[in-house]
């Protein structure tokens, strides 16, 4: 029976690379419509985690249950189709292409017009390209990119990169949208920003959302739930209140605050 309240179920997912356990037996569930953190210090497994959960890694066994349906070994794309969108923790843009360009990308996923229409131009795949490009510029209007439409993808601040990041995700119209941390790179003035973009875009466009950050700020000010991993080891999980003051997470954050020491 599928659970409509679950948008997206991890069920024991394991990833070794070789002799080393990445991620082990990490599962969890998604309720629609909910923001959920995903944390723990450098080389827990958290982008593995996402790696599986939007088919670039095909997990060493569990599965990805998707709007009830078993989804693990299909490719990114066919998952991006389906509703998964994630942006990246080392930014992935075209920076020769304008940030229009790079936005539009991720629209043409949900093309109607066939590739040999394109190709021909037809009057249908010319309104659909006026159609996608509006769309666009829209979804520019949401990051607060419009004015720069036309720039080179490569000439914006950091912190405009990762917004055009997420509104290339938005345009291929996700249900689940994975960020990786978002926050990154950003200062305090953005990160702050950003909390209500992610809670205004969820609401906007009905989204479910998994972050991975290590900005605790920002995680404990929009996530309604945390999963913790050390060491590939899901060591919590919970409301931000009762993650904040576990022993176990507190410990596996000093040791890496001592490591960096
Ligand atoms: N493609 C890969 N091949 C080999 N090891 C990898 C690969 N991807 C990740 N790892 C290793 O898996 C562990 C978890 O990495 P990662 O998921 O990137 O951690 P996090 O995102 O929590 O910092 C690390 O030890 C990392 O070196
Ligand atoms: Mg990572």
């Amino acid at each position: 029976m599928p659970n409509d309240a679950i948008i997206l179920e991890a069920r024991d997912l394991t990833m070794r690379f070789g002799g080393l356990l990445a991620v082990s037996d990490f599962s969890a569930a998604f309720p629609r419509g909910s923001i959920t953190g995903l944390i723990g210090p450098n080389g827990a497994g958290k982008t593995t985690c996402f790696n599986m959960i939007t088919g670039f890694y095909k997990p060493t066994s569990g599965q990805v249950v998707f709007g009830g349906e078993n989804v693990e070994g299909r490719p990114p794309h066919k998952l991006c189709r389906a509703g998964i969108a994630r942006t990246f923790q080392n930014i992935r843009l075209f920076t020769n292409e304008t940030v229009l360009e790079n936005v539009m990308i991720g629209r043409h996923l949900r093309q109607k017009t066939s590739w040999l229409q394109t190709l021909v131009f037809t009057p249908a795949s010319r309104r659909e390209d006026r159609e996608i490009r509006a769309r666009c510029l829209e979804l520019l209007d949401t990051v607060g990119l419009a004015d720069l439409a036309g720039e080179k993808a490569a000439s914006l601040p950091y912190g405009a990169q990762r917004r055009l990041e997420i509104a290339r995700a938005l345009a291929t119209e996700p249900k689940f949208l994975l960020l990786d941390e978002p926050a990154a790179g950003m200062n305090p003035q953005e990160s702050e920003d950003l909390m209500g973009f992610i809670r205004a875009i969820r609401d906007t466009f009905g989204l479910t959302i998994l972050l991975i950050e290590h900005d605790m700020k920002v995680v404990m000010g929009i996530c309604e739930s945390l999963y913790v991993l050390d060491y590939g080891q899901t060591i919590a999980i919970g409301p931000p209140e009762a993650i904040r003051s576990d022993p176990k997470v507190i410990t596996a954050y000093l040791g890496e605050e001592q490591a960096h020491a």
